[in-house]
């Protein structure tokens, strides 16, 4: 049997611009996605029949990225992450059934992260309507703290090019980490789910065309752009009071992108009570915010009395990987 693991991400600053080419700050949590395979006489997931219509991102891995054509496989997929929720579950699923489906095929060559962010970015591409930039799969499969970029931003280690053709044209990024400060310890990441799905194409989609009806909107981006640097420049230093200005300061760039929604504005307002910050992460619209505090068990009390589901986890933890049988 192989098995392998792969963390969700939660961004920090940055989502939707760097759909456009400005950066976006995002760290691997601690929560994730588990998928073993092995031969069996016939094809299933979770023990039933496999249909690969209702699975794209695991149907794109096995036929176009492997070209698989060997025996049926029994597959198992468990999932700790809220799916449809910003925190990058189906990235997660991607390098974790590209993960096991290597060590399955190829025991002997060891995992290459790099060659499964782009795999699971290609999967992302068609999931978005031609519309993804590399954020979650290449936190997912790089783990810790990823800087997405037109550019490589100073400070920062390049790993890898991305590029890909979009509606609004070729868009080309720069892949880089950041080694997070070792007195970061105190600090923790507390995810609130208002429990509303929200498909990421669908919100990327609103976002091209408020941009369309409203060029003004740039300045917004712009904005983005600047407070994803200073909230870089202070994550680096450990400065978290600043980090956490920095979300808030994103936060209210988003909501004028029109990508809150009312469950969110109610956890955010919660949380920031006992937070350095909060805003909402992913796409929006529904799905997760997110809330920096020294006080994760307080904070995680607050979304849930807000109606909130709470999940806590460190900042930056280690990226996809193979698991002992
Ligand atoms: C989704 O996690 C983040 C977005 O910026 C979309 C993307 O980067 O592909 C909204």
């Amino acid at each position: 049997m192989a098995r392998a693991f792969a963390p969700g991400k939660c961004i920090l600053f940055g989502e939707h611009a760097v759909v456009y080419g400005h950066p976006a700050v995002a760290v691997a949590i601690d929560n994730g996605v588990e998928v073993s395979i092995e031969e069996s006489e016939r094809w299933t997931l979770e023990g039933l029949p496999f249909d690969s219509s209702r699975h794209p991102h695991i149907s794109h891995i096995i036929d176009e990225v492997f070209q698989y054509d060997g025996p049926s496989l029994k597959m198992e997929v468990k999932s700790s992450l809220f799916s449809s929720a910003g925190l990058g579950s189906s990235a997660a699923l991607s390098n974790a059934m590209g993960a096991a489906l290597h060590s399955h095929l190829k025991p002997e060559r060891p995992l290459d992260p790099i060659e499964l962010a782009r795999m699971g970015h290609s999967a992302e591409a068609r999931a978005q309507q031609g519309r993804a930039s590399p954020t979650d799969t290449a936190t997912s499969a790089l783990g810790g703290c990823v800087v997405v970029s037109g550019e490589q931003i100073e400070g920062t280690r390049h790993v890898f090019d991305a590029s890909l053709t979009t509606p609004e044209g070729e868009r080309e990024w720069s892949i880089n980490v950041v080694d997070l400060p070792e007195d970061l310890e105190e600090a923790w990441l507390v995810i609130g789910y208002t429990g509303d799905t929200s498909p990421t194409g669908k919100m990327v989609a609103g976002v091209a065309s408020l941009l369309k009806e409203e060029p003004g909107l740039e300045a917004e981006m712009s904005a983005i752009d600047r407070i994803t640097r200073a909230g870089l420049t202070a994550l680096s230093a450990g400065n978290l009071e600043a980090v956490g200005m920095a979300m808030d300061a994103c936060h209210e760039r988003l909501q004028r992108l029109g990508v809150s929604s009312p469950a969110l504005e109610g956890l955010v307002e919660a949380a920031r009570q006992h937070a350095l910050g909060a805003k909402l992460t992913g796409a929006g619209g529904g799905g997760c915010m997110v809330a920096l505090t020294k006080n994760p068990k307080r904070v995680a009390e607050v979304i849930e009395i807000a109606g909130g589901r709470p999940l806590i986890s460190r900042l930056g933890a280690p990226g996809v990987h193979l698991l002992e049988n």
